[in-house]
């Protein structure tokens, strides 16, 4: 790719990855630490096995896939003609913001386009294949804008895939090994132009680069513009998924892969994006509960995420009704009664100097520097009523140490060096402020 040529005058940032790296993150995305992920489309019609399920059953043939719609639908349908019966019946934006707050997520992100290619608003550049000429006939992305501002504190985000599988434009641009860019001039750039200018999303997640390089996307050029002029230039955040390549190396924050928790600090911003259905991003109608993980295995990786100086971004595929199964919705309502007691290790912490104990097993370290505070959140109740802590150093007639949502003073034992043992109140089962994992709160240690 030739290396654009930086605008000369006023912009602060320029089209290139050298200049748009080193735009520093708006601090409200680390302050944020919880974010929701919605996986939504024309996928969650058959609902079955994955919203990959078009690439598995016409692309890749897969077995499940091809015998699913050979046993389920007449033999000329098309994956064109889900797209009417993405009826979104029940779809009601007040009540997913609703469910959202109570979660005590900051953010959330919506699949405005997944690499299906149908948009969940009226794009003017996907003619016919959009959730207001079809299926649910509503601006399915305003209707969540508005009730997300409207009604909750929570930052408003999309999700845009780059690519789409079968467009036509796109295939001939790779075939052209992407010599050519059909796709991104007349459909890509647009939408995302558009996306941004009437919904102002503040998480703008891409994905989907289809093995293109970020030049075909002109991924520089679309950032600078947006952290230069657009709405959104004070307070968006992007991700790191603008081309082949580009992934942990270039953007705002970084995603790295699916699912990444890598279990030490990161020098740089990250996400952990995953799904509350161990299998699938989009709603599956033959998922069973062990499929879905358990409030338990959630706390853990919001723990874990954080302490390593990550956001946790936690999805969940609601139905072609548009409604939120109870599962997802309980696990979000059960994310929201443990931040109630525990939000305060978790939401504007910082990194420790340790992330977690070397005693004590599944022990996770924030702090608040400012406030002379430790959080040390453990995850399993020792049965002695004694937590021993490798890490923090603590000194008499000074160290105190508190359990969020207990609040009196605990004893310890200073163990000198050897960090700390803590003796944790006698609480039954009911006078425990949470049951998946608690938080200490550790004043003055070192
Ligand atoms: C915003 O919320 C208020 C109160 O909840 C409601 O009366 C109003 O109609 C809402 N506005 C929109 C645009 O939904
Ligand atoms: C890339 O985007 C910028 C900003 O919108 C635009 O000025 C430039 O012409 C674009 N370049 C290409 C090659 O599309
Ligand atoms: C700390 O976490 C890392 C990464 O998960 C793990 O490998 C290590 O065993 C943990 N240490 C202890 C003492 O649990």
């Amino acid at each position: 790719c030739p290396r654009p040529v930086p605008a000369r005058g006023a912009p602060r940032f320029d089209p290139t990855w050298e200049s748009l790296d080193a735009r520093p993150l708006p601090a409200w995305f680390d302050q944020a630490k919880f974010g929701i992920f919605i996986h939504w489309g024309v996928f969650s019609v058959p609902s079955f096995g994955s919203e990959w399920f078009w690439w598995y059953w016409q692309k890749e043939k897969i077995q499940t896939f091809v015998d699913f719609m050979k046993n389920n639908y007449p033999p000329d349908f098309k994956y064109e003609d889900f797209g009417p019966l993405f009826t979104a019946k029940f779809y009601d934006a007040n009540q997913w913001a609703d469910i959202f707050q109570a979660s005590g997520a900051k953010y959330v992100v919506l699949t405005s386009k997944h690499h299906e290619g149908f948009t969940l608003w009226g794009s003017e550049h996907s003619w016919n294949w959009n959730a207001v000429d079809e299926g649910p006939t509503r601006d399915v992305v305003k209707e969540l804008e508005v009730a997300i501002r409207n009604r909750t504190d929570l930052r408003f985000g999309l999700y845009y895939s780059l690519f789409e599988w079968f467009h036509p434009l796109f295939l001939d641009d790779e075939s052209s090994s992407f010599q050519k860019r059909q796709f991104p001039v007349s459909k890509m750039q647009p939408e995302l132009y558009e996306l941004v200018n009437k919904y102002r999303p503040e998480v703008l997640w891409a994905d989907g680069d289809g093995g293109a390089p970020d030049c075909y996307w002109n991924s520089t050029g679309f950032l600078a513009w947006l952290y230069n002029e657009s709405p959104v230039r004070d307070t968006v955040v992007t991700n790191d998924r603008w081309g082949a390549g580009s992934i942990c190396k270039h953007g705002g924050y970084y995603t790295c892969s699916d699912r990444y928790n890598p279990g030490h600090l990161l020098p740089h911003k990250w996400e952990n994006c995953m799904t509350i259905d161990k299998f699938s991003w989009g709603y599956r109608r033959n998922a069973g509960i062990r499929d879905y993980l358990t409030i338990e295995e959630l706390v853990k990786q919001l723990v874990e995420t954080v302490s390593c100086g990550g956001n946790l971004l936690m999805n969940i595929g609601p139905t072609k009704d548009g409604t939120i199964s109870p599962i997802f919705e309980e696990r979000l309502r059960q994310m929201g009664t443990w931040l109630k007691v525990n939000g305060e290790a978790i939401y504007e912490t910082n990194t420790w100097r340790s992330q977690n104990d070397t005693v004590t097993p599944d022990v996770w370290y924030t702090s608040k520097a400012k406030e002379n505070l430790v959080y040390a959140m453990f995850l399993k109740w020792p049965t002695s009523g004694q937590l021993f802590l490798g890490q923090p150093k603590a000194t008499l007639g000074s160290t105190e140490v508190k359990l969020l949502g207990h609040g009196q003073p605990l004893k310890w034992i200073s163990l000198e060096k050897n960090g700390i043992m803590v003796e944790l109140p006698h609480l039954t089962f009911h006078q425990m402020p949470c049951k998946w994992g608690w938080a200490l709160a550790l004043t003055n240690v070192i």
